[in-house]
């Protein structure tokens, strides 16, 4: 979604700015703008589309500047236009402003403005900031940015710089993330740490309802109520050619091949093979409590909830736990009971998320204790839940999720048999588990090198509009992904369903145009998969099956096999999610889709 960058140092803005907004596009957007200053001129451009668009437009143009903000905007309030993209300025254009997020009250704040004659030119919430902050200023942009805040309602990560104020940015935040880089060159602001981890590691987290003065030299910190804030430094592990396409066409297949390795860092150091129970530092803080848990709720949103998904099965098969999955933008409306020694538990690669935020802060509200499974070290999931599992899987950055999700899955494996063997999982199960999880990243490579049949099958296929997808237990979740990550990059409708659900509608609209990906994998649930396939087959529906190495049984039936290596029941879906996120890939790629920019979506959805 809206990505900010923001350089205030002893180089010149502009080339840095442009880089930090590349390393952003990932997130999703629409337009981007970037305004740069020296002494009191301050130059704003913007442009709809691609970075590439509004880096022609400042070809050759002279713009210098060490001092200068930059934003790429997700459309919310306003059509993608170059009118509503940031930066936006106030009615005099002395103050600019970049945002994040969502300014509730900014249609009663207009109204206001329009009848002391404020004149405006977009249809944002952010113009409101902008103007509220020129009014506003009698001096300190830091004060006025604070006085801003006191009078909006909503969620903003802001930059704003001045022209009566050269070299100076002030950032704030509420709901909406902001990292302070620091490095001899001068200081960084962003949203995301990958728009300026080529420059620096060493970060500063701006925490809720904080601002930040950044100068060349230094920055200080504040509550909204001015009181100084001393925060230690951190530094992050991503480098800069974790977000390198490495050879790859797109991210999303480099990061498909990553799983193996991703796998090895969920398990890294976390894996104790003699006693069966794995070792999680992370939730040790919460140990005493999350051993006598008897309820858990697991949510989160997008891929992450079908993560969410396959952990309910985990957490019934290995302990004795009862556990509910939630989507994170529902769990408000619901009227949970949270019997005592409740955990709830967040899924989220980004750690920003906002219903995924707001559910945690809600069951917090409820007396619920909080823990996380999180991809970025430090993100707001990860400083607000009491402890966590971090998935080390380095930055993911196709805008659908496929390494996360199998880390997901790894990782809620070690949290499952760590509670599972502090209750009734024996010894041998334990360390049945641990081999089998060890065995997974040769397992996957076993998958990815069938890459080839899978792209000749999504030549088969890719012309079809609508597709089916099947599983049951364990598998009916990967159905779910499976299906979300066709829709989400090819743009072919497709629905996930628990094959036992076939009969009650779906099965009319089994026809020889209408593919049914089966996800059957030799388990429990075999002889009844069988039988829908054999469903599907007598009303000539194509069928696409997923299934164990060397079963036979199944080739006389469907008119494809991916085939998958043999493991434990509760572990395939993290080989069996492979071939469908390598079907949606092959898929999207032959109808030539923008791949790791899918229209509409982004990587991190940080507004409800
Ligand atoms: C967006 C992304 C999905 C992701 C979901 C949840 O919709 O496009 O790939 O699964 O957000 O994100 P999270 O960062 O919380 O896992």
């Amino acid at each position: 979604m809206c990505g900010i960058v923001c350089y205030v140092g002893k180089k010149q803005a502009k080339p840095i700015l442009l880089d930090g907004l590349k390393q952003l596009e990932y997130r999703g957007y629409d337009s981007a703008g970037v305004a740069v200053q020296q002494g009191s001129d301050i130059d704003c451009y913007r442009s709809v589309g691609k970075i590439a668009e509004l880096e022609r437009k400042l070809n050759g143009l002279e713009i210098n500047g060490t001092t200068g903000i930059a934003h790429t905007r997700w459309a919310t309030h306003g059509e993608p236009t170059e009118e509503n993209a940031h930066p936006h300025s106030d009615q005099d254009e002395n103050v600019f402003v970049i945002h994040n997020g969502i300014i509730e009250n900014y249609h009663m704040l207009k109204k206001k403005l329009e009848k002391q004659g404020i004149k405006f030119r977009s249809e944002t919430d952010t113009e409101v900031l902008a103007q509220l902050i020129g009014l506003n200023y009698e001096g300190s942009l830091n004060e006025a940015v604070r006085k801003t805040m006191s009078q909006v309602e909503g969620t903003f990560g802001v930059a704003v710089i001045h022209k009566d104020v050269p070299d100076e940015i002030v950032i704030a935040r509420r709901g909406s993330p902001l990292i302070i880089g620091v490095s001899e060159d001068g200081h960084f602001a962003a949203s995301d740490v990958s728009a300026m981890v080529r420059y620096t590691n060493k970060v500063v987290h701006l925490e809720e309802n904080e601002l930040a003065t950044l100068t060349a030299d230094g920055f200080s910190m504040s509550t909204a109520q001015a009181k100084p804030i001393e925060r230690s430094m951190e530094t992050v592990e991503w480098r800069i050619e974790d977000a390198e396409l490495d050879g790859f066409p797109h991210f999303m297949l480099k990061e498909i091949y990553e799983q193996p390795e991703t796998i090895k860092n969920a398990l890294r150091g976390r894996l104790e093979p003699g006693e069966g129970v794995p070792k999680l530092g992370g939730i040790m803080p919460v140990w005493d409590t999350l051993k006598e848990c008897r309820h858990l709720v697991i949510v989160a949103c997008g891929t992450s909830y079908y993560a969410g998904c396959v952990g309910r099965y985990l957490f019934e098969k290995l302990t004795e736990i009862d556990v509910e999955v939630e989507l994170a933008s529902e769990f408000r409306y619901r009227k949970l009971n949270f019997p005592p020694n409740t955990f709830i538990l967040a899924l989220s690669q980004s750690g920003e998320t906002a219903d995924t935020l707001a559910a945690l802060r809600e069951a917090k509200r409820k007396g619920a204790s909080l823990l996380g499974v999180v991809n970025v070290v430090g993100s707001s999931i990860s400083r607000e839940t009491e402890a966590g599992v971090y998935n080390h899987a380095g930055p993911e950055i196709g805008v659908a999720s496929t390494k996360i999700f199998t880390s997901q899955l790894a990782i809620l494996t070690l949290m499952a048999l760590l509670l599972g063997r502090h209750q009734n999982l024996s010894l041998t199960e334990g360390v049945e588990a641990i081999r089998a999880l060890q065995a997974l990243p040769d397992q996957i490579k076993t998958v990815l090198s069938q890459a080839n049949h899978i792209e000749a099958v999504a030549e088969q296929y890719y012309k079809c509009g609508n597709w089916l997808f099947l599983g049951r237990k364990y598998n009916y979740p990967i159905a779910l992904e499976g299906a979300l990550k066709l829709k989400e990059i090819s743009y072919i409708h497709a629905e996930g369903y628990p094959a036992g659900e076939m009969k009650h509608g779906p099965i009319a609209l089994i026809n020889p145009d209408m593919p049914t990906v089966a996800v059957v994998p030799r388990d429990d649930m075999y002889e009844k998969m069988i039988s829908n396939i054999q469903e599907i087959k007598s009303r000539r529906g194509p069928v696409i099956a997923i299934a164990t190495q060397g079963d036979e049984k199944i080739r006389e039936i469907a008119d494809e096999v991916i085939e998958i290596p043999e493991t434990l029941q509760y572990l395939n879906p993290i080989l069996s999610v492979v071939p469908c996120q390598l079907l949606a890939y092959y898929c999207a790629s032959f109808l030539g889709r923008d791949i790791d920019k899918p229209r509409n979506l982004a990587k991190s959805v940080t507004v409800e």
